[in-house]
């Protein structure tokens, strides 16, 4: 993905997510709750993790977490997520979030980054060893 804020989204990969904060999800100053772009986040980098491990997964870690910009209620934002690490366990998820402003004008601007791990887990909630990658 790129660190370039061109005033496009990335282009050649699909968002894992698309979705558009709503009144309900701001906070007392009117602009969007950072716990609910939090929530977001978590879902999308699960998403290829879940993929990877070909089953359930819990989030072990948030590694780092960085609200750039703002998001308010209307923008509709796009979540790419790519894996970055694996481990034994263990999957590493970059999360990047775009958000679509004045639609109708194209102005989009990076708003959050953020690195999470999952960990595969087995049906007694304990990491289990990931398949091997499908050839
Ligand atoms: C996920 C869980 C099953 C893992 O069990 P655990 O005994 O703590 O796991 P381990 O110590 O064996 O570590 C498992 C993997 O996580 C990695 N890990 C552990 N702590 C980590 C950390 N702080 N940051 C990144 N990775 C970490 C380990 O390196 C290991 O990876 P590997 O197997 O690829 O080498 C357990 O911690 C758990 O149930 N946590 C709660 C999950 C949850 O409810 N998440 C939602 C909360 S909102």
């Amino acid at each position: 993905m790129t660190d370039q804020n061109n005033n496009q989204l990335p282009p050649d990969t699909m968002p894992q997510l698309r979705v558009m904060p709503m009144p309900s999800d701001a906070n007392v100053h009117g602009d969007v709750f950072g716990g609910w772009i939090m929530a977001q986040v978590d879902i999308a980098g699960s998403l290829p993790a879940t993929r990877r491990a070909n089953g359930r997964v819990a989030t072990i870690a948030v590694n780092s977490f960085l609200f750039k910009q703002p998001v308010f209620v209307g923008d509709l934002l796009s979540f790419y997520a790519e894996i970055v690490k694996v481990g034994n366990t263990s999957i590493t998820v970059n999360v990047e979030v775009y958000a679509e402003r004045n639609r109708l004008q194209t102005e989009v601007v990076k708003v959050t980054e953020a690195t999470l791990t999952y960990v595969a887990t087995d049906a007694q909630r304990k990491p289990r060893q990931l398949p091997p990658l499908a050839s």
